[in-house]
């Protein structure tokens, strides 16, 4: 398969190349990446230097038609994954406008040059958060669930995932799309709660815990949620959405009660600051349908998976002192500013 996956310099994106160069060696990946502030070509840079042949980095936007066409003919590419995105709460809310490009405009652009290429298969990745908040007693989304985004971020996502379905029943065009929980491992920017929470403590500085810290969200492994975008890229029925979680629901103070005791730091650390406006309160994930259509399970405990991530946090330092540039400090020192 010749497979074109867009914000492969990402978090999650990283971890999907790592993956499937090793589960499907004879697949061609090309990751066209912008490289904005969360993506880091050194991440892959391993394909990179090993001139591995089913590797290829392209640096572009996914909103520029013209280069997502050339790419799209000029690799003869099969099948599209579209992982790329603005991919941060805290800052849609504080600069929604990049959320819009890249997220809805560039996701429709995407869908666009892929149709008129007469791509087979497209994956649009989405998320648990566009269909909203839960109650503390409310059955987990299903796939069924209305859209009712509550931030910038997640209204972004769910206009793409409008379009997505606008363009299977307009255009028969075989977009399928995943919604997933959180996801925490290896190589998450250190603006998401897990690894900002292991720098803070391992400094010995105060936790920042929005509110009281009793919302609630589904941990999963980034791994299975890999696994559930390679089964739907593989198995996924056009014009469906697929859920995907880790069925691993805490509270953040939880989370991070956790976090701190397998660093072994104190609760004291902890601090309670100015809440996130529209703050959702809690996320979780029914994916019956995934289990029973595409045969997916997460495979590892959050118990299992924190310790393995706060170990690769330990070995690689190096990576993290990289990714805290100016651009990254800007943002942090605005945003926990004002929340004191
Ligand atoms: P990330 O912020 O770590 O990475 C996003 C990547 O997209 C970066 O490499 C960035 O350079 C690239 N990118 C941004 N704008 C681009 C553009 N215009 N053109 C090309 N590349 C661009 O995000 P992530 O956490 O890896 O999330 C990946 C996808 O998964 C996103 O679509 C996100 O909405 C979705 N998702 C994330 C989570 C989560 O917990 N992180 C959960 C569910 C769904
Ligand atoms: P985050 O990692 O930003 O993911 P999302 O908002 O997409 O769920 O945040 C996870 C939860 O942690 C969310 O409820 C907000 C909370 N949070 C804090 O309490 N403090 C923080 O410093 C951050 C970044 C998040």
């Amino acid at each position: 398969m010749r497979l074109l996956v867009t914000g492969g310099c990402g978090f999650i994106g990283t971890n999907f190349i790592y993956l499937m160069t090793e589960r499907h060696p004879d697949w061609q990946i090309f990751n066209l990446d912008k490289l904005t502030y969360a993506g880091n070509r050194k991440n892959l840079l391993k394909l990179e230097k090993e001139n591995n042949p089913g590797y290829t980095f392209l640096h572009g936007d996914i909103c520029d038609k013209k280069y997502v066409t050339s790419v799209l003919h000029d690799y003869k590419i099969d099948a599209v994954i579209n992982f790329a995105a603005e991919s941060h709460v805290d800052r849609s809310i504080n600069d929604p406008a990049p959320f819009l490009t890249t997220n809805t405009l560039g996701a429709q652009n995407m869908l666009e040059c892929a149709r008129q290429a007469g791509i087979e298969k497209f994956v649009h990745v989405s998320t648990d958060e566009v269909y909203g908040t839960l109650g503390p007693s409310d059955p987990a989304f299903t796939e069924r669930n209305p859209l009712e985004p509550n931030s910038p971020y997640s209204a972004s996502k769910a206009g793409a995932d409008l379009m997505a379905r606008a363009y299977f029943e307009t255009y028969k065009f075989p977009v399928t799309i995943t919604r997933c929980s959180n996801n925490y491992g290896p190589y998450q920017f250190p603006e998401k709660l897990i690894p900002l929470m292991f720098i803070k403590a391992s400094s010995n500085e105060n936790l920042p815990i929005y509110g009281d810290g009793s919302n609630i969200r589904d941990w999963i492994y980034v791994d299975d949620h890999c696994t559930g975008v390679e089964l739907t890229l593989l198995k996924g029925r056009p014009g469906q959405a697929y859920n995907f979680g880790g069925a691993a629901e805490k509270t953040n103070l939880e989370l991070v009660r956790e976090l701190l005791a397998i660093l072994g730091k104190d609760e004291s650390l902890i601090t309670y600051v100015k809440d996130r406006p529209g703050h959702d309160m809690r996320y979780a994930m029914d994916f019956s349908l995934a289990e029973k259509e595409l045969g997916f399970s997460p495979a590892m405990t959050f118990e299992q998976g924190i310790r393995k991530t706060v170990e690769w946090y330990r070995d690689n330092c190096e990576w993290l002192e990289d990714v805290r540039s100016g651009a990254y400090r800007e943002f942090m020192d605005h945003w926990y500013g004002e929340r004191k």
